[in-house]
């Protein structure tokens, strides 16, 4: 567990704030204290790299304690430790495969007995995209991409649920795509299993909204993260899809965080079952846009 000195502006939270002071508190914040994260502990899937570790950076930057969850132990070591010396919160690497219920299981089991409980979930770990036509896909590339993009989700969502029902209070961010709306081609694992996250989140939002867990989704279109490269440096394939998106260029990985921030803080308390596209109008435009500097 990555612990550091504290920054004298912001002291160490030994002791958790306990839940029923949590929620007292939160009733009677008002702007952007209801954004503050202090007190709170969260789960990132996926969160050793890409959109995935900007989510862990801004909890932390917020107040919460982090655990960083890869099937690495090192890169989430290495990231875990990154985020503990920039932002002075406690943080936790995890090895876990989320496909394998047990090991689910197990990374719940092990962020409440070092945190003392568990308030956020971010599911973003995603399988890797193939693409391919459909003919060229397997049944084992689909099977891939549901157990890891859908299952995956579920079963993290679920073994944190109860932990969040029991407190009365969680949030749950489910990482999905433009692909969980848009119909493309040559991706066809990706966008089934994408596809099914708008109703994982509806279904949990509606289930456990009498417990104060709402569960959402972000929709981001395309970021500048490394699994973008190959469309970058590809001239044709980069300008048809800038065409499609009104704001003309990649998401900077940093304009994931605030949508994250909202999703998990007290901000959004009124929101769940709710998608959040970010897409630069990606999602809204429904034809080539023209650029008006072209
Ligand atoms: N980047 C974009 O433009 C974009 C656009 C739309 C949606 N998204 C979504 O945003 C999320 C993050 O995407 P990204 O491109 O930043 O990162 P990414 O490269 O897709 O990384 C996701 C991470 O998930 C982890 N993972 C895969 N299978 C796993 C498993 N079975 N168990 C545990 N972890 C597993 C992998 O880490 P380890 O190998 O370390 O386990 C992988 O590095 C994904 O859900 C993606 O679909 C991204």
């Amino acid at each position: 567990m990555g612990i550091t000195s504290t920054p004298l502006d912001r002291p160490m939270v030994d002791t958790l704030t306990p839940v029923s002071t949590l929620s007292r508190q939160s009733r009677h914040h008002r702007g952007l204290a209801r954004f503050d994260l202090a007190g709170r502990t969260a789960i990132v899937t996926g969160g050793a790299v890409g959109l995935g570790r900007i989510g862990a950076q801004v909890l932390a930057e917020a107040g919460a304690d982090v655990a960083i969850v890869s099937r690495n132990f090192a890169k989430a070591e290495a990231t875990a430790d990154h985020i503990a010396a920039t932002y002075a919160r406690r943080t936790l690497p995890l090895q876990a495969d989320i496909t394998d219920e047990a090991q689910v299981g197990r990374m719940v089991e092990q962020a409440v007995d070092t945190f003392g409980r568990l308030d956020i979930l971010i599911n973003g770990a995603a399988a890797p995209r193939k693409i391919a036509s459909v003919q060229e896909h397997t049944l084992d590339d689909l099977r891939q991409a549901i157990e890891t993009n859908l299952i995956g989700a579920y079963l993290a969502s679920r073994a944190a649920g109860a932990s969040m029902i029991e407190q009365r209070w969680g949030r749950i961010i489910n990482i999905g795509s433009v692909f969980s709306f848009l119909g493309v081609p040559d991706r066809i694992a990706y966008v089934i299993s994408k596809g099914g996250l708008p109703q994982l989140t509806r279904g949990l939002a509606a289930e456990w909204a009498d417990y104060g867990v709402n569960v959402n989704m972000i929709a981001p279109g395309a970021f500048d993260t490394p699994v973008n490269e190959p469309i970058k440096q590809n001239e044709r394939a980069l300008a048809r899809l800038l065409a499609r998106v009104p704001l003309n260029r990649f998401g900077r990985p940093e304009e994931i965080a605030g949508p994250i921030l909202l999703l998990a803080s007290e901000a959004s308390s009124f929101i769940t079952g709710a998608m959040l596209t970010v897409d630069g109008g990606w999602t809204a435009a429904g034809w080539e846009t023209s650029h008006h500097d072209e």
